[in-house]
Formats: C-alpha cells, structure tokens, sequence
C-alpha cells in the first residue's frame, strides 16, 4: 500500500527532475534517504515509472484540471502524475493510491490542496481508463523529435527502440576474469540461489533474473564481478590486439570500459584512465574494489597540453559524452532532459574531442569511438567528419553477428538483453 510519506517522497523527486531539470540519480538519492529503508524500493518504482512514462501521462492529467496548476505548484502536478501512473501500472487498490496522495499534500507543505488532489484523482477514476489519446508520443511517452529521429535514423527498427525504452531493463554483470572465471562464477550464484544465465552478447556477462542490491552478490566486494550492461563490455572486441599497448581511456569514469581492459589484458604497458577531475575518484574506487592499478587522471581530454606526457599512445579508447539514447530504459529522466537542439550540441562536442585527441595517437596506432547513442548524428556523423579531415584516418570496419554494421561502425540496438551502443575503430596510417 503505497503510504503518504512514499507518495511525498515520489513526488519530491518527479518534482525536482520534471520543473527543476535536475538528474534523476542525484535527486533520488537525497530524497530516499530520508524515507526508513524499507520504503525505499516502493518511492524509487513510482518515481522511476513515473517519469519513464511522463509523456504519457501528463497530457491526460491536465483534461482533469479545470486550469492549468501554476510553475510553483510543480510538487501538486508531481503527486497527480505519481497517482495515475500507480492507478495505470501498479498492483495498489485505487483507493489506497488516492488516499495517500491526498494525506501526501500535507507532507509537501500543501494541505489545503486536498480537495484539489481528492477531486481530480476521482475524476479521473470515474472517467474511463481508456481515455488516452492515441498519438505517437503518448503511446511510446517519448518526445515526438525524438521519435522523429530514431524514425528517420532506424525505418525498420524504430519501434523496439522505443518500446525498450520502456521496459525495465535487465541487471547484467561482469564477471572478472584475472579473479574467477564465469562458469564458477554462474555455480556461486546458484548455490545462492540467485537465478542467471550468461549472455549471448557477452563471453563474460551474467544475466540476472531478477535485480538486486550489489551487496547482496558473492564477492562482490571482492571484485569479482562488476554491474556492466552486456553491450558496454564487448569493448575488447572492437578495441583488438592490447597486449604491450599504452592506452588512453579519454572519458574514463566510472571506470568501467578501463577495468575490463585491464582485467583481461595484465601485460597492457600502460593505461591511462582521463576524465574531469570531479569524477575520477569514481574509477579510483572501482580500481580499488577489482585489485586493478592504472594511472589515474583528472583533466579536459579537450586540453592534453595539462596532463598529457608527449608519449602517443597505441590505442585510444573515447566513450564520448553522448544524447545515452541507446540507455533510456536505465536514465528515465534522459526523454524529459534532452531538447532536439541537444543532439547538435553533443554531435559538435564529439568531434572537437576526437580532434584533439588524434594527435596523441602513433602512426599505426587505433582510435575506438564509443557512444551510447543510437543516433547516427552523435556515431558515424562526428568520424566522417574526422575522416575526411585527417588524411591519415583510415575506417577499419568491425562488426559482430548481434551489431548493425552501419557506414563506419556498429550498432548495438536496444533489446531484452542488451542496451543501445555504437562502436567503431579508426586506424592511424
Ligand atoms: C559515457 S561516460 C564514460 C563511461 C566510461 N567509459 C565507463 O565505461 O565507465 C562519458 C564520460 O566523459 C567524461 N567527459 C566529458 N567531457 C570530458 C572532457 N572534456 N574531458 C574528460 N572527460 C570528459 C564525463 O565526465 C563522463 O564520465
């Protein structure tokens, strides 16, 4: 039964992503935290449901309101939104769902919105459940540009990507080899009864049946797994040979391409693990947990006159900051962020990045780009700019049976068990 305090704490959070514009893991994480322990799973499903489906359901929420609630009502538009997403999707009585929003209003400092909550929660429940309208963005509750672009980008493929974006995604894990291996690893867990398959995408992933918090995985803490998404960890498929290579992972935190790289390959020369400096204790921390060493820095990849040694590298990794429209079953909050103009503004940052980055690289040497995009835009666009810039640039085309091999790479759509990312490897003559 969902109680007052889950209904407030919910609401809190939509409110702080949909009127505030801020991440849904940050603010989730503060909110929580003041709710007991217990409750935390039931507030996160409404909050995460709520906003996964926000364009779904705030048109139908405002043929309830007789006038339009103001900016600063953003906590009451949240509470309503939080109740038809529970009428529409959770197993709650209705009556359990509409109390407590309503004893919810005075937990958000708002008791004399009440009546208002009361009356338009019953509004909508005497109206018929069928009452939404058919158009494309209520039906995916995504943006119509986006829907517009995946269209255009993907004409036979657009609709799973949308759909995925729906449903919730799968918890895979990492298991790390230099520690264990993953058929005993796949042992441990049913001897935990933990229920897991392995990937078919990945030679060291491990599906697991149901999600649940990483302290309660075997050893974990010990570093022998870590939580990867099945295509984020064929990167050493596409990256080739890394035995006595010095590499740079230019966008490396939270460290999660670097430490495969080097769990598999020990005999790497060197690794360096770049990103801002705010966000490298990230890697640090993951390093630490899987007993990994590499060079770890803060700096602008943008800049390596600050941090770089003059010595090129042999492989360049770039997991690029990107639109992650290949991820947004995982960051709900991704469709109410993003504007159309966004993608442009990401497309131009990839390209200075890989520009600045290129002449790190040594003759013969391999630059792999990274997104989790699923637009051409963010993918392909940024390289054939380098390409036709770089004369010593050279496409090495790699591909695999589960990627769409596109112009210059290959697309990892999303699906039941993989998310949404794009790879591809460029040469340096
Ligand atoms: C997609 S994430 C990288 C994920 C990481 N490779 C992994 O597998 O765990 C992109 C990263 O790029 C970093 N980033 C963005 N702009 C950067 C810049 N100019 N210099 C260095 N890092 C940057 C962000 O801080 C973010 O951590």
């Amino acid at each position: 039964m969902p109680t007052a305090e889950v209904c407030a704490a919910a609401a809190r959070i939509v409110d702080d992503v949909v009127t505030r514009g801020r991440s849904l893991d940050a603010v989730a994480a503060r909110h929580l935290s003041k709710l007991p322990l217990r409750r935390h799973s039931e507030a996160r499903a409404i909050a995460w449901g709520t906003v996964r489906w926000l364009y779904r359901y705030r048109p139908l929420l405002h043929r309830y309101l007789r006038q339009p609630l103001r900016r600063r009502d953003g906590s009451l538009e949240a509470l309503l939104l939080c109740a038809l997403y529970q009428y529409h999707h959770l197993d709650e009585p209705d009556y359990a769902v509409t109390t407590g929003s309503v004893e919810a209003a005075t937990r958000l400092g708002r008791p004399r919105a009440r009546g208002l909550i009361n009356a338009v929660l019953r509004s909508h429940l005497r109206d018929s459940r069928a009452a939404l309208t058919s158009d494309e963005e209520t039906c995916y509750a995504t943006p119509a540009w986006l829907i517009k672009r995946l269209r255009h980008a993907w004409p036979g493929h657009w609709q799973q990507v949308l759909e995925s974006a729906n449903q919730h995604p799968p918890m895979t894990l990492r298991v790390n080899v230099a520690r264990t291996d993953r058929d005993s690893y796949l042992r441990r867990l049913a001897v935990a009864d933990i229920p897991a398959q392995p990937s078919n995408l990945s030679p060291w992933g491990v599906l697991l049946e149901r999600a649940m918090p990483v302290t309660k995985l075997p050893g974990f803490a010990e570093g022998e797994v870590s939580v990867q998404d099945a295509a984020a960890q064929v990167t050493p498929f596409f990256s080739g040979q890394l035995a006595g290579c010095r590499v740079l992972d230019a966008c490396a935190a939270p460290g999660g391409k670097c430490s495969q790289l080097l769990e598999l390959e020990p005999t790497i020369t060197s690794l360096t693990a770049l990103d801002r400096p705010g966000r490298v204790y990230t890697i640090r921390e993951n390093l630490l947990r899987l007993g990994l060493n590499c060079n770890v820095t803060g700096g602008d990849a943008l800049v390596p006159g600050n941090w770089w040694d003059g010595q090129a590298f042999d492989l360049i990794v770039l997991d690029a900051p990107c639109s992650g429209t290949g991820v947004m079953r995982r960051h709900p909050d991704i469709r109410v962020h993003r504007r159309h103009s966004d993608i442009a503004n990401y497309a131009n940052k990839q390209e200075q990045l890989l520009e600045a980055l290129w002449p790190l690289l040594t003759p013969g040497g391999r630059l792999l780009y990274i997104t989790c995009s699923v637009l051409p835009e963010e993918n392909d666009g940024p390289l054939h700019n380098l390409v036709s810039r770089q004369a010593d640039a050279r496409p090495e085309l790699v591909t695999t049976a589960e990627g769409l091999a596109t112009d210059l790479g290959c697309q990892f759509l999303p699906g039941p068990y993989h998310d949404g990312l794009y790879y591809a490897r460029i040469r340096k003559d």
